[in-house]
């Protein structure tokens, strides 16, 4: 079993609602989160990460950032309405009553969404490294005593091994170097048989309308994201010829579906290496 960090779900409400209203976008760490850090926990917290508090703290730090992000009607505008095509993309690859690690949490309803699906018999570990978002999926997973939001970084391998890692629209936003801890850490939770499943940003069609628009929003607001124009996901990995990689493209290409699934047997000829490293993965 994983390490556990448990938020009361009343708690995680009440510490969200403890900043006063407009009050709260300061550069000061807020104290819903100071209040959440200093909440019971059985594992240690990581610092939030400068990337985080620099481009991002309006979007993911803030009480008035899960007030007005927090609807799943935002997140499908921000995602050009494909926000339930993509969550629905993901939700295909969780079988009901298996080990889902996801990776970061998610705005909307994709976590009510996948902890139903999973169920009773399963289980949903969250990871996220800010405490305020770890108590608001706690919250919202509130009645399903199987899923659990815990404070982490996703970079850091869990040391356990899960059917089905899951990492949405999470890779855009980390620093590159980051983007390769989390792309390993994603595929070491990953058990034999097992897949990785990556959604997010990737490089449109030449002809795409939205291309100009979505680089210039990368321009002003995602700094990191243009990677995922430049490169594919496998080739972040350590080790992509342990895995079956494959890609699906969703929406003229602007956004895509990795996924990595585990070899039972790893190859052991350096072609099979080769080729995959090379060829980005894609077969
Ligand atoms: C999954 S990403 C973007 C999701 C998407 N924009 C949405 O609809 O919510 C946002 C989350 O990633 C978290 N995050 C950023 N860096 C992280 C890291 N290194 N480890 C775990 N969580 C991280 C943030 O705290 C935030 O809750």
């Amino acid at each position: 079993m994983l390490p556990r960090c448990h938020y009361d779900p009343a708690g995680a409400i009440a510490l969200i609602a403890t900043e006063p209203p407009g009050g709260a976008m300061t550069d000061a760490v807020p104290r819903p989160v100071a209040a959440a850090v200093a909440m019971p926990c059985s594992g240690t917290h990581d610092p939030l990460p400068d990337y985080l508090q620099r481009y991002y703290w309006w979007a993911y730090l803030r009480p008035a950032s899960l007030r007005v992000f927090d609807h799943r009607w935002v997140v499908s505008a921000i995602l050009w309405g494909q926000y339930r095509r993509l969550c629905d993309a993901a939700l295909a690859q969780i079988a009901s009553g298996a080990d889902v690690l996801q990776l970061a949490a998610v705005y909307g309803d994709l976590l009510p969404r996948l902890a139903r699906k999973i169920g009773p018999s399963g289980r949903l570990e969250i990871v996220d490294i800010a405490p305020i978002q770890a108590a608001n999926s706690n919250a919202k997973l509130a009645d399903m005593p199987w899923a659990n939001a815990r404070v982490a970084d996703a970079a850091a391998p869990t040391g356990f091994s899960h059917d089905t890692v899951l990492v949405f629209f999470l890779l855009h936003e980390l620093p590159d170097d980051r983007k390769a801890h989390v792309v390993d850490a994603a595929l070491a939770g990953t058990g034999p048989g097992g897949r990785a499943v990556f959604i997010d940003y990737a490089r449109p069609s030449r002809w795409h309308p939205l291309r100009p628009v979505m680089a210039a929003v990368f321009a002003l607001l995602e700094p990191f994201a243009m990677t995922l124009w430049r490169r594919e996901i496998a080739s972040f990995a350590s080790n992509p010829a342990e895995f079956d990689w494959s890609r699906r493209a969703f929406f003229g290409g602007l956004y895509q579906e990795t996924i990595a699934a585990r070899r039972r047997d790893p190859p052991t000829n350096g072609i099979d290496r080769q080729f995959t490293a090379e060829s980005g993965g894609r077969r």
